[in-house]
């Protein structure tokens, strides 16, 4: 199935998968192990243009289409998702927030340096007390002529810690509910923003993810994004594509796992034979591809949509919501299909059942998309 990819999706793919194969492989174990992952890395991957993908080239990005953004995803994240998330909060969430709905002026100023991978962006919804139900903003932004005060804490926050620049969403007025809720534009270092120790996670470790404290931070007006009262929706349509992302991150994880114990059951021998002739695995691995399959055909067709330029609520959380499902699923045969050596680092797969599991739960967790998917079709 080569959903007519043309000449230029089969280039950046393959580009993605060589990056993902001779730059990501070698110490993905220690990464995970360390919970690191070094700059020069995300600087190559902006030298590749993964980091502002569909982002117009005046503004430092590649330029590409959806559709490439998730190839790139998927190939990244059979390696390491670690290296995906951050690519994807990048894109999804802070160039394309940025792209869409800043100022020229904001552009300028953030998204050019983002767009290339000279910095990089994080995207602060959570809370502790505001994870799914995220209109019950506790932080508050108080209007204060020329600048804005914000005060509060963000929770889970991926690239917390590495990031340069942060999208920050605040109440402004409770009474308004979520029209009172406004998205504002942090940098690292502003006075009063402190960034918490890092959280020891059970996937996606070479991917920092930090609790943010905001103290009295003097945010300029300039800084609001959008008109008065736009934040929630900001929020909405950011994750909204933000979700194909994951989706694709989900895949990749997916597949890696089944490319791993392909190989895996074609080499290991059990009762005079490679386990792969044991109709126990066989049918192991007839169930991940085809399940596979069907999850990259809906990332493919929400990337379709966005690509020509329709709504793509439904269809990102469809994809989301069953591509998750899938990688966590799938990454738990794979371990099985490796018996032993499945629960042993060197063979990779454990790590991937590790990272499938937070697919399930950021940028909205499984029952998010039902509700989403749900709302939209009882509009039918
Ligand atoms: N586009 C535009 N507007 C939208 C929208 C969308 N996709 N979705 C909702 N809205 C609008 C609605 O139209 C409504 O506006 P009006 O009142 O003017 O009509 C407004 O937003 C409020 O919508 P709802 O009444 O539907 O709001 P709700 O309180 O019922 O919540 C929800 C809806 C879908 C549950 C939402 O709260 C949600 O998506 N929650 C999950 C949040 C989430 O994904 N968090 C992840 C954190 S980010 C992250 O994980 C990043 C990371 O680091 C990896």
């Amino acid at each position: 199935m080569d959903f007519n990819l043309t000449e230029e999706h089969l280039m950046i793919r393959d580009a993605a998968r060589d990056f993902a194969q001779t730059e990501l492989l070698p110490g993905v174990i220690e990464r995970d192990e360390k919970q690191e992952f070094p700059n020069e890395l995300v600087r190559k991957m902006g030298e590749l243009g993964f980091m502002g993908v569909m982002v117009d080239p005046k503004y430092g990005g590649s330029g590409m289409d959806a559709v490439s953004y998730v190839l790139i995803m998927e190939e990244l994240s059979k390696i390491d998702a670690s290296a995906s998330v951050m690519v994807s909060v990048n894109n999804s969430l802070v160039c394309y927030g940025l792209e869409a709905y800043g100022t020229e002026e904001q552009k300028q100023k953030y998204l050019t340096k983002l767009a290339t991978g000279e910095q990089i962006g994080a995207f602060c919804l959570s809370e502790p007390e505001a994870g799914s139900d995220a209109t019950s903003q506790a932080t508050t932004a108080e209007d204060k002529g020329d600048y804005y005060l914000l005060n509060g804490t963000k929770n889970w926050i991926t690239n917390g810690g590495r990031a340069d620049t942060y999208l920050v969403i605040a109440q402004t007025d409770r009474e308004k509910g979520h029209r009172g809720i406004n998205a504002f534009i942090l940098e690292k270092g502003m006075k009063g923003f402190d960034i918490g120790p890092k959280e020891d996670k059970l996937g996606i470790r070479g991917s920092d993810t930090h609790t943010l404290q905001f103290n009295d931070v003097k945010v300029p007006k300039e800084n609001r994004i959008g008109e008065d009262g736009f934040g929630f929706k900001f929020a909405m349509k950011t994750l909204s594509g933000g979700r194909i992302g994951i989706a694709a991150q989900a895949l990749g994880i997916a597949s890696g796992a089944y490319e791993l114990a392909l190989k895996y059951s074609k080499e290991r021998k059990a009762f005079g034979t490679e386990i792969c002739n044991h109709q126990a695995i066989a049918f192991k691995l007839a169930d991940m591809y085809t399940e596979i399959a069907a999850a990259r055909h809906l990332v493919m067709a929400a990337a379709c949509k966005k690509d020509a330029g329709e709504n793509y609520d439904r269809e990102g959380a469809m994809a989301k919501l069953y591509a998750s499902k899938v990688a966590m699923e799938q990454t738990v045969e794979a371990v099985q299909i490796h018996g032993g050596n499945g629960f042993v680092k060197e063979y990779h797969v454990e790590r991937l059942m590790r990272d499938a599991k937070i697919t399930q739960i950021y940028e909205g967790t499984s029952e998010i998309q039902k509700i989403v998917i749900s709302r939209s079709v009882l509009k039918d």
